[in-house]
C-alpha cells in the first residue's frame, strides 16, 4: 500500500514473480533487491494488476526485448496503468499522438529523424549558456538561507525552462508545463480525471502555438518543424503538436528525476561529492554512473502479435515494461552493481533505452544533468540531506524524489 501522491493504494504483494506491483511503497522506495531477487528466481515477473504486464530484469533480455519491433510494439499504450478512459466502447485503445515514441515504423522513422538535428551535440551546447545563467539564479534564490528542497526549488526548475527556451514557448509558464506533465505521468496515473484535463491542456497549449505560428513564423523548434517537409509533404499540424506534446512530457519529469537523484546520491555520499568538488572534471564519468545507477525511466510495449520469449507465451494486448532501471543493475553486465563508482570504466548503460526509441533527447539531458550539478558544487561544496527530512520517490514509470531537504 502507498499513500505516496498520485500513487494507488492497493492489496500488498506476497509473491514478486507472479502479482509485482509498481504502485508498491517498497517498489517506489527501493525497487532494487527485489529485482535482483527476481532475477535469479524468474527473471520475468508478471502481474495482473493494472491491467497485467510483463517485467523483465535481467540486461540481456530487456536489450533483446527492445529490438523485438514490431511485435513488441510502441504503438500505443506506452504506460501502464489502471485501463480506463484510454479504452473506448469497442474495447479499443485510443492512440496517445506523440511521434516518435508512440510509432512503429515506417512513422517512427522520419519522424524521429525529423527532431534529431535539434537535438545534436552541437545544437544542444547553444542551450548550454542559458542552462548555467539558470541554474545560477536558481542558487542565487536559495544561498542565502542555508537550506533548500533540492527536488522542487532546484532540480525540477531546470528541465521546463530549458525545453520552453528550446522550443520557443513561454519559460514564464514552466510551473504549469511542470503540473500537466505531472498530471499525465505521474499524480494522473491515478486519476484519469487529472490526467484528461492534463493531456487537454498541453494539446490545446500547442495548437494554439502552432496557429499562432502559422500566422507569425518565428525562429524556433516549432516554426521549423512547421517548415519542415517529408517525401515534398508538409507535416500536419497534428503531427507537429504530438511531437510537441513529447518533447515537454519526454523532457521534463526524467531529467529533473535524474537530477534530484544524483543531488540525493551527493548529499548522503560526502566522499563522491568531495571528489567532484576536487575535480570537477570527473563529473562527466559521474553523471554516466548516476545515470546508471539510479535510471529514471520504465516505458512500455505492448505486444502486436502472438509471439514467445524464451519459451514463455506472448499473447496480443500484453504489455511489456522496458525495465532500463533493472538492466542497469544486472551483475552479469556489471560488477558491483549497486556500488555507484563514479569513476567506473565499463559503463554501457540503458538509461536512456536501445534499439530504435533510444532517446533522442540524451545530449540535451546530459548537458542538463552536467551543467547543474556542475554549478550547485561549486557554489554549495558542502551539503547533506536534513536530518529528519522526509525524502518522497515518485512512483510509476519515472522514478526520482520529489521531496529532498537539504541543508548546507
Ligand atoms: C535523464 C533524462 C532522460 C532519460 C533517462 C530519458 C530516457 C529515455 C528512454 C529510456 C527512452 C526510450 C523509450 C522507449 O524505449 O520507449 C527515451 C526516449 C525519448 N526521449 Fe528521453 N530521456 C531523458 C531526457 C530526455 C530529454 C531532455 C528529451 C528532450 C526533450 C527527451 C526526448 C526523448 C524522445 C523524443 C524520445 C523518443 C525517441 C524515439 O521514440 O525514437 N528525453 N528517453
Amino acid at each position: 500500500m502507498s499513500d505516496e501522491v498520485g500513487v494507488p493504494s492497493t492489496p500488498p504483494v506476497d509473491d514478486w514473480a507472479s502479482d509485482y506491483d509498481i504502485f508498491d511503497a517498497d517498489y517506489i522506495n527501493d525497487p532494487y533487491p527485489i529485482w535482483a531477487d527476481l532475477r535469479g528466481e524468474c527473471p520475468v515477473a508478471t502481474t495482473e494488476r493494472w491491467g497485467g504486464s510483463f517485467l523483465p530484469t535481467r540486461y540481456e533480455d530487456v536489450v533483446e526485448m527492445a529490438r523485438m519491433v514490431p511485435s513488441l510494439s510502441s504503438a500505443d499504450p506506452i504506460v501502464v496503468r489502471p485501463p480506463d478512459d484510454q479504452i473506448d466502447a469497442s474495447g479499443a485503445y485510443h492512440t496517445v499522438n506523440a511521434p516518435p515514441i508512440s510509432a512503429d515504423p515506417p512513422v517512427h522513422t522520419w519522424s524521429r529523424r525529423l527532431i534529431l538535428p535539434a537535438f545534436s551535440p552541437k545544437a544542444t551546447a547553444k542551450h548550454e549558456p542559458y542552462t548555467r545563467e539558470l541554474c545560477n539564479k536558481l542558487i542565487d534564490d536559495f544561498i542565502e538561507t542555508g537550506q533548500v528542497d533540492g527536488a522542487q526549488d532546484y532540480a525540477q526548475q531546470i528541465p521546463p525552462r530549458v525545453i520552453a527556451h528550446l522550443l520557443g514557448v513561454d519559460e514564464g509558464k514552466a510551473d504549469e508545463f511542470t503540473e500537466w506533465v505531472r498530471g499525465v505521468l505521474e499524480i494522473g496515473l491515478s486519476n484519469p480525471a487529472v490526467r484528461q484535463a492534463s493531456r487537454e491542456k498541453i494539446f490545446g497549449f500547442f495548437q494554439q502555438e502552432v496557429a499562432d505560428r502559422r500566422v507569425n513564423p518565428k525562429d524556433d523548434l516549432i516554426s521549423e518543424l512547421m517548415a519542415a517537409e517529408v517525401d515534398g509533404e508538409p507535416i500536419s499540424d497534428n503531427h507537429i503538436v504530438g511531437t510537441c506534446n513529447l518533447l515537454l512530457v519526454a523532457g521534463i519529469d526524467t531529467t529533473w528525476s535524474s537530477i534530484g537523484s544524483a543531488l540525493w546520491h551527493l548529499a548522503g555520499h560526502p566522499d563522491d561529492r568531495k571528489r567532484l568538488v576536487g575535480d570537477p572534471s570527473l563529473i562527466p564519468n559521474a553523471v554516466e554512473e548516476l545515470l546508471r545507477a539510479y535510471s529514471p525511466v520504465t516505458m512500455a510495449r505492448v505486444v502486436s502479435e502472438e509471439t514467445e520469449f524464451k519459451g514463455c507465451p506472448m499473447h496480443v494486448g500484453d504489455k511489456v515494461l522496458m525495465n532500463f532501471p533493472g538492466a542497469n543493475r544486472d551483475p552479469e553486465m556489471f560488477d558491483n552493481p549497486d556500488v555507484v563508482d563514479i569513476e567506473r570504466q565499463q559503463n554501457r548503460h540503458v538509461a536512456f533505452g536501445v534499439g530504435i526509441h533510444r532517446c533522442a533527447g540524451s545530449n540535451l539531458a546530459r548537458m542538463e544533468m552536467h551543467v547543474a550539478l556542475e554549478e550547485f558544487l561549486a557554489r554549495i561544496p558542502e551539503f547533506a540531506l536534513a536530518e529528519g527530512g522526509e525524502v518522497t520517490w515518485a512512483g510509476g514509470q519515472v522514478r526520482g524524489p520529489r521531496q529532498l531537504p537539504i541543508v548546507f
